[in-house]
């Protein structure tokens, strides 16, 4: 790739945005980067987002997306839930060299699996067309893709766990507890974020019908080939802003050697460079700032119960930062370019 990349970054005012920018100001291939927001059209994006002032004097452009897709060679998206299926029409009928979803309008390829969590999709016909973008699992694959739904926080945390042991396990349900800092609720002040509300503070939300279930249940399902694989997803919000902390236990129906859980971890990542896989669980904070994800699986005495226990940052690994990993799979591009930082602690 010789010349540098110009990237339009959509929803560019919201958190996810906000770390898109981040990375792709510093980021070592992209040359030019829009950031585009309708309700902060004209404003200086250091007054917006106060830490990237350093980086860039430039302001938010407002107006038609559609018609600043063709100066650039990638698009990003970081809009509210329906945004993209109601904006992505005329994108892609002058498609860009890439165009990457943060939401969740593309993430499911079965309508009908779509329907029953999120209610009726809007454009049906689209969603074949995008490419699920777990990028420590389908890597090198996502090479030429064109159009990349990202995954969603919970459910990057919830596959990166469950993958490895897609052959090991026979639960038809396994459990994924989880918690979320409160910026995993976007910009926009709501009761369940207020300070208040959140600090030193801990419940469950969406019990039995979070609609991350739908991701993992889909990749489950084409992982382990069996129809009637299921998951359960236990949501709960916590006093950090920033995080999710995600532990899965399962049960076995054989009796697992010791030692095999921590095998199948280190088969599945010991060359994904932005997982890294644990001797004893990792802390909430120590992946903080980082587009890694820190990983620990262990079995009970028995060998018949697994815990697997994933730390990630739900602005980075859990958007941006894995939507810029897929971006540079798709492109050929160095798959860490842009991704070096490491977390930052305390915090
Ligand atoms: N937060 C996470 O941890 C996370 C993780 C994975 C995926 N996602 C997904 O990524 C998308 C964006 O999430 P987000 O957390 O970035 O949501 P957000 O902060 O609410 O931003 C979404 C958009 O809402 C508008 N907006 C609403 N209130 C705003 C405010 N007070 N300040 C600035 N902009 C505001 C902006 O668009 P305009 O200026 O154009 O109106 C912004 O781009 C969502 O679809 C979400 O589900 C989020």
């Amino acid at each position: 790739m010789s010349q540098a990349l110009s990237v339009l970054c959509a929803g560019a005012g919201g958190y996810v945005g906000g770390e898109l920018l981040r990375l792709l100001y510093q980021h070592p291939h992209v040359g030019k980067v829009t950031a585009h927001s309708r309700s902060q059209e004209h404003r200086a994006i250091g007054d917006v987002h106060p830490t990237l002032a350093p980086l860039t004097d430039a302001h938010f452009v407002g107006g038609e997306l559609s018609e600043l897709v063709a100066q650039h060679d990638v698009v990003m998206m970081a809009l509210e839930h329906g945004e993209s299926a109601r904006l992505v029409g005329p994108i892609l009928a002058q498609p860009p060299r890439l165009l990457i979803d943060l939401a969740a309008d593309f993430r499911i390829a079965d309508p009908s699996l779509y329907a029953r969590y999120y209610g009726p999709h809007p454009t049906p016909e689209l969603l074949s067309r995008f490419r699920y973008g777990l990028c420590d699992v389908y890597g090198q694959t996502l090479r030429d893709a064109t159009t990349i739904a990202a995954p969603g926080c919970f459910a990057t945390a919830a596959q990166l766990a469950l993958y490895p042991l897609r052959k090991l396990i026979t639960d038809t349900q396994p459990t994924l507890f989880a918690i979320t800092g409160s910026s995993g609720a976007g910009a926009k002040p709501k009761d369940s974020t207020h300070h208040p509300a959140r600090a030193h503070n801990l419940f469950a939300y969406s019990p039995f019908s979070h609609r991350h279930e739908a991701e993992i249940v889909q990749s489950l399902r084409a992982w382990t080939g069996r129809s009637d694989a299921t998951a359960r997803l236990l949501t709960h919000s916590g006093p950090m802003v920033r995080g999710i902390y995600l532990t899965l236990h399962a049960k076995v129906d054989a009796v697992l050697p010791p030692g095999t859980v921590e095998a199948a971890l280190h088969a599945a990542y010991h060359d994904r460079p932005l997982v890294r896989v644990l001797r004893k669980p990792p802390e909430l904070t120590h992946a903080i700032g980082s587009s890694y994800a820190l990983l620990h699986g262990c079995q009970s005495p028995d060998g018949k119960e697994i815990q697997v226990t994933v730390s990630i940052d739900n602005l980075l690994k859990g958007a941006s930062g894995q939507a810029v990993q897929a971006m540079n799979l798709a492109l050929g591009l160095p798959e860490t370019s842009g991704l070096h930082a490491v977390g930052v602690f305390p915090c």
